[in-house]
C-alpha cells in the first residue's frame, strides 16, 4: 500500500463522483443521514484548493475538504470519509493532521470546529487540541446549520433552536494559549468527558423522543 495525501486540484476531478457515493453509501450503514454533496461541489473544492485527497497509488482512499463561515472567522472539515477498504489503519487521523497543519497555514487566524457522533473523529479532535463546546460558541451562520436538513436527527437541532443536538461541537481557537497538541494525559481526560457527553445527549434524546410521544411539550 503506497497511500498519498495531497490537496486535490482540477487534475482529481475524476474522484467527485467516487466521493460523493462512498459518503452517501457510508450514511446509509450509519443510518445518520448527512449533509448531500454533488460532484460539481466537490470539483469546487477541488479549484479552491480546499479539498484534500488520499490516494493509494491512483486508487480512492480518502477524503476530507474546508468550508469558511462569516467571512472566514470559522473553517469546518467536512465530508471526511475513508474508503471501507482502508478503515482502521490510521488514515482518518492521517487526513485529520494533514488537513489541520494546511487550515492552520492557509488560514492562521480561523476558529476550526467540527460537529460529529464519530468517537473516531472525536478523538483525532482531541489530539490535535479542539475542545467540546456548546453550539452557541459556533458561527452562527444560518448556511452552516442548513446543511443538517439532510440528517435524521435535524428535528431535534431544530427543537434546540440550534443550540443543542446529537452531535458534540468541538472547537479548535488558534487564540487560546493551552492549545498545545493533547497527547496522553489531557487526551484520555478528554475522551471520559465526550464519552459522558454522549451519554448525557441519548439521555436527552431519548426523554424528548418520550415526552412527544405522550404529546407533551417540555424544554430542557
Ligand atoms: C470514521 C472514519 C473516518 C474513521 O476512519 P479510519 O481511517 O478507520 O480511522 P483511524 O484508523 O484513523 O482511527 C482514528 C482513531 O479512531 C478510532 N476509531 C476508528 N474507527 C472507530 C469507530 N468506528 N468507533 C470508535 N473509534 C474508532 C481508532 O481506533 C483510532 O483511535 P486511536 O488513535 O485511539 O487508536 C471512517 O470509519 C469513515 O469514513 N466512516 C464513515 C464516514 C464518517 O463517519 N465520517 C465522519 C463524519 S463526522
Amino acid at each position: 500500500m503506497n497511500i498519498n495525501i495531497v490537496v486535490a486540484t482540477e487534475d482529481h476531478y475524476q474522484y467527485a463522483e467516487e466521493i460523493c457515493e462512498t459518503i452517501y453509501q457510508s450514511a446509509i450503514v450509519r443510518g445518520t443521514g448527512i449533509a448531500k454533496r454533488t460532484p460539481e461541489y466537490i470539483q469546487n473544492k477541488m479549484d479552491q484548493r480546499q479539498a484534500i485527497l488520499a490516494l493509494d497509488n491512483s486508487k480512492f482512499a480518502g477524503f476530507c475538504y474546508i468550508e469558511k463561515w462569516q467571512n472566514g472567522e470559522f473553517v469546518v472539515h467536512s465530508g471526511l470519509i475513508v474508503h471501507p477498504d482502508y478503515r482502521g489503519i490510521g488514515l482518518a487521523k492521517k487526513i485529520k493532521h494533514f488537513i489541520f497543519n494546511y487550515t492552520r497555514k492557509k488560514f492562521p487566524e480561523a476558529k476550526i470546529f467540527g460537529i460529529t457522533t464519530g468517537l473516531a473523529v472525536m478523538k483525532i479532535n482531541s489530539e490535535l487540541g479542539y475542545k467540546p463546546v456548546p453550539f452557541s460558541e459556533l458561527t452562527e451562520d444560518q448556511d452552516f446549520w442548513n446543511g443538517c436538513k439532510t440528517c435524521t436527527n435535524f428535528n431535534i437541532l431544530q427543537s434546540k433552536q440550534n443550540k443543542m443536538c446529537l452531535c458534540t461541537g468541538m472547537l479548535f481557537d488558534p487564540k487560546n494559549k493551552k492549545n498545545s497538541l493533547n497527547r496522553s494525559d489531557t487526551n484520555s481526560f478528554d475522551k471520559k468527558v465526550i464519552t459522558h457527553l454522549n451519554k448525557i445527549k441519548e439521555i436527552l434524546h431519548l426523554k424528548s423522543k418520550n415526552d412527544s410521544d405522550n404529546s407533551q411539550i417540555k424544554t430542557i
